[in-house]
C-alpha cells in the first residue's frame, strides 16, 4: 500500500439513481480517469451491507452484478492495475475486523448515529437487526483495512466517516498506530471539490434528499427508468408559486434542484434565471434527463459480463492480500496472534 487510496462503496439493495452517479461513482470515475497512478482507487460493492435492513434476497445477486455494470457504464477503466472492483463478502478481512472493532465501540456511541435512528423508527422494534446496529463499524472495517484517505460520501453518511476516523484514533492510542487516518470530512470536500457533497433532492419533496429508499419512487430518477418515466417525474416534480426562476434553496427549493440537476446533465442554467414561467425549464431538464438515460442505458447493454469477472478475480485477490496485511496487524495488537 504504498500509494494513497481513494475508496468508496455503492450500496446494492435498490435501484440507484441519478444522485448516486453524479455524488459518488463520477467523482470516483474522473479521479480513476485522471489519477491513476498517483493513487490506488477502490471502487467496491458492500454486500454484506445490503441486508442490514429486509430485502429480496432472490434479487441480491442481480444487483451486485448491475452495480458493477454500472461502474464500469459510468467510464471506470477496468484496464488499470491500480483500479480495484470487488465484492465485500469476498474478502473475509471485512468480517472479521469488523468483529474485532465492535468490541472497541460503545454501545451508546451506536445508539446514536442518526442513520441508525432513522432507520430504526421507521423499521420498528422487531425488525431491527443488529446489523442495521453495526453497519458503520463494518464501513468503518471498509475503509481501514486498505488505508484508505480519500472516500467520497454523502452528507449522510459523514456522521460514519468521523466514527472511523474514532475507532482509529482510539486503536492506535490503545495498541500503537495500526490504521492510516482518513482525512476528515473537510478535506474529503477540498480534495473531491465542493459539488462533492451536492446531494440532488426529491422532486416530489426537495426539501430532502433524492434517495433510494423512498417508497413511492416518483421523487426519484432511477437508472433503470425509461427516458420517456424520466419525463414525466421531472415535469410533475414540486415547485411553488413564485413565478419566478432563482436560484435559491430556501425558498424554491424545487427550482433550484431542477436547476442543479440541468447542470450536472450538461445545460446551463442560467439561460433560464429570471423567467416567469416553470414549463420550459421542466420541459429542458427533461430533455436532458432522458438523453441522458438513453445514453447510459445503450451502454449497459453493451458491457461485457465476462471481463467484469476477469477484473474481480484479479481485484479480490489482490485485495484478500491487502487487507489480510492490515487484519494481521490488529490480530497480533490485540493478542489473537504470536
Ligand atoms: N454506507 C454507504 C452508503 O450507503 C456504502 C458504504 C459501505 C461505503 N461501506 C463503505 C461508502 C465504505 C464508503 C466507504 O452509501
Amino acid at each position: 500500500m504504498d500509494k494513497e487510496v481513494i475508496l468508496t462503496g455503492l450500496r446494492a439493495n435498490n435501484d440507484l439513481h441519478i444522485g448516486h452517479i453524479f455524488g459518488a461513482l463520477q467523482p470516483m470515475v474522473d479521479m480513476a480517469v485522471h489519477h491513476a497512478g498517483k493513487y490506488q482507487i477502490n471502487l467496491f460493492v458492500p454486500d454484506l451491507h445490503s441486508f442490514t435492513t429486509p430485502i429480496d434476497h432472490s434479487k441480491l445477486q442481480d444487483g451486485i452484478m448491475n452495480n458493477l455494470r454500472i461502474f464500469v457504464a459510468a467510464g471506470l477503466p477496468l484496464d488499470n492495475p491500480d483500479i480495484h472492483i470487488y465484492r465485500q463478502s469476498y474478502i473475509p478481512a471485512h468480517s472479521e475486523l469488523t468483529w474485532i472493532l465492535d468490541c472497541f465501540t460503545g454501545f451508546g456511541e451506536m445508539s446514536r448515529m442518526t442513520q441508525f435512528k432513522d432507520k430504526s423508527t421507521k423499521l420498528g422494534d422487531d425488525r431491527i437487526s443488529v446489523g442495521l446496529f453495526n453497519y458503520p463499524v463494518l464501513m468503518a472495517a471498509d475503509i481501514l483495512l486498505y488505508g484508505a484517505s480519500y472516500v467520497p460520501v454523502g452528507d449522510d453518511q459523514t456522521q460514519h466517516l468521523e466514527f472511523t476516523r474514532d475507532i482509529a484514533e482510539r486503536m492506535s492510542a490503545k495498541f500503537g498506530e495500526l490504521f492510516v487516518m482518513p482525512k476528515s470530512v473537510k478535506e474529503q470536500h477540498e480534495f473531491f471539490g465542493k459539488d462533492q457533497g451536492l446531494r440532488i433532492r426529491d422532486l416530489m419533496d426537495p426539501t430532502k434528499k433524492m434517495s433510494k429508499s423512498d417508497e413511492t419512487g416518483k421523487g426519484v430518477i432511477f437508472l433503470s427508468d425509461t427516458p420517456e418515466a424520466a419525463r414525466k417525474k421531472i415535469m410533475s416534480a414540486a415547485t411553488d408559486s413564485l413565478e419566478n426562476v432563482q436560484y435559491d434553496y430556501s425558498q424554491q427549493p424545487g427550482i433550484s434542484n431542477l436547476l442543479d440537476i440541468y447542470k450536472l446533465l450538461g445545460g446551463k442554467p442560467d439561460e433560464f434565471i429570471g423567467q416567469s414561467q416553470y414549463g420550459p425549464l421542466k420541459a429542458a431538464v427533461a430533455d436532458k434527463a432522458a438523453s441522458f438515460l438513453e445514453e447510459f442505458q445503450g451502454k449497459m447493454k453493451t458491457i461485457d459480463d465476462h471481463q467484469i469477472l476477469q477484473k474481480l478475480k484479479v481485484s479480490e485477490a489482490e485485495m484478500t492480500k491487502q487487507a489480510g496485511e492490515t487484519l494481521y496487524k490488529v490480530q497480533q495488537a490485540v493478542g489473537l496472534r504470536a
